[in-house]
């Protein structure tokens, strides 16, 4: 089986990776950028994926040359996963061409190395605000309202594939969190930023040298943000795990929602990060008070959470999931996102990629 894929120096595109590479029989091809002025060896070894079975191309998706000097020979499977995810409008451009042009390319590329099929990963979120009962697995969904470019963009690109003519499957994650087991994470987004968030705020308050300190213990602060709302969160090896069973059984022309039955009640994940993190005196809520002083410290927190307010103050819309329940079996289904598995994402993402201090989070 030889494979075609973008994205694999990404979060998902490693685990997908290095999850193919364990078929014997599997040859992978992929296009990855290379980073101040490292070789593609260097930058293949430093992401764990120097493989006899792995043949990685230079290059960005954008660049019309590096794509015509792709020589990778007949594919069976181009899976496109690359994809810039930002969120704030002075990013749209650079948004279009990584997520537009750069799925324009990939449909190319495919169609050049004669692709028997194109999996094309999209997001949930490609939805925008969506209210009219569960979102449709498959079409394209009329152009909806967008909370942002990085949705809009990735709509676009989902458009691009129905019209592209090669034989297509659509896949789409709602928000991808650490690995079930370990918690181990390559992200520093949706989830992760408010993570993110917190910590900074929270260090912030703790520093020793701090000006105005408060006779009443530390200042509280305030997330602008609905307890009550839900976040649809699947972990990385649930969204691998599925994206096999697609592999596998997978009808063309159709989408996948790769979403949780479940979504997640944000203030629960509010009280895990507090307890995991250690941080006390913040509170999650739409209604802080008037008389909240306006500090530099809460300034802060609203700066680093507010890219993700759209997704923290209104239910996720509800992901129809009929294609994707009658593809997996009950044991490729999503694990229940437990108190210990948020724990174990929270706690892995503080550890080794905020270095925060280790508060007593691990046993849970
Ligand atoms: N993670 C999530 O929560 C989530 C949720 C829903 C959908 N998705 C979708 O899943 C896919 C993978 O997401 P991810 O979380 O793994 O993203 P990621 O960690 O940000 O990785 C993005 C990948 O795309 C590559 N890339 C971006 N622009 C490129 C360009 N112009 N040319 C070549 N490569 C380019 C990056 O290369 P560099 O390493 O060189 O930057 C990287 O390999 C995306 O399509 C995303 O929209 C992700």
């Amino acid at each position: 089986m030889r494979l075609f894929v973008t994205g694999a120096s990404g979060f998902l595109g490693g685990y997908f990776l290095r999850d193919l590479i364990r078929d014997p029989s599997s040859e992978i091809y992929g296009l990855i950028r290379t980073r101040n002025g490292n070789t593609l060896e260097d930058r293949a070894r430093s992401l764990g994926l120097l493989h006899p079975r792995i043949h990685f191309f230079p290059g960005d998706l954008t660049d019309q040359s590096a794509i015509d000097a792709v020589d990778a020979g007949p594919i069976d499977e181009f899976w496109h996963l690359a994809s810039l995810t930002e969120f704030t409008e002075d990013r749209r451009s650079d948004l279009v061409r990584s997520n537009v042009l750069g799925t324009k390319n990939a449909l190319q590329l495919a169609k050049r190395l004669g692709a028997r099929k194109f999996f094309h990963i999209s997001t949930a979120y490609v939805s925008g605000v969506y209210d009219d009962g569960p979102v449709p697995e498959d079409g394209v969904l009329p152009s909806p309202e967008f909370r942002n470019p990085y949705e809009e963009t990735k709509h676009e690109a989902e458009k691009l594939v129905h019209e592209s003519g090669l034989p297509y499957i659509i896949i789409r994650p709602s928000t991808v969190i650490g690995h079930s087991q370990t918690g181990e994470v390559d992200s520093d987004k949706m989830m992760y930023g408010l993570i993110k968030a917190y910590h900074t705020a929270d260090r912030l308050r703790r520093r020793p040298n701090r000006k105005s300190k408060d006779a009443d213990g530390p200042q509280m602060l305030f997330m602008n943000a609905d307890p009550g709302v839900s976040l649809n969160a699947i972990c990385v090896d649930d969204v691998i795990r599925a994206m096999q069973a697609i592999r596998e059984r997978g009808e063309l022309s159709k989408t996948y929602h790769c979403t949780h039955y479940q979504p997640v009640i944000i203030g629960r994940l509010h009280d895990e990060v507090m307890r995991c993190l250690d941080i006390k005196n913040l509170t999650m809520t739409l209604d802080r008070p008037a008389t909240h002083p306006k500090t530099g410290l809460q300034a802060v927190l609203d700066r680093a959470s507010r890219v993700y307010e759209e997704y923290i103050t209104a239910h996720d819309p509800v992901f129809g999931r009929n294609n994707i329940d009658k593809l997996l079996k009950p044991s490729e289904q999503p694990r229940p996102l437990s108190k210990e598995v948020l724990a174990r994402c929270i706690t892995w993402y503080a550890k080794n990629r905020l270095r925060a201090r280790q508060p007593a989070a691990e046993a849970v």
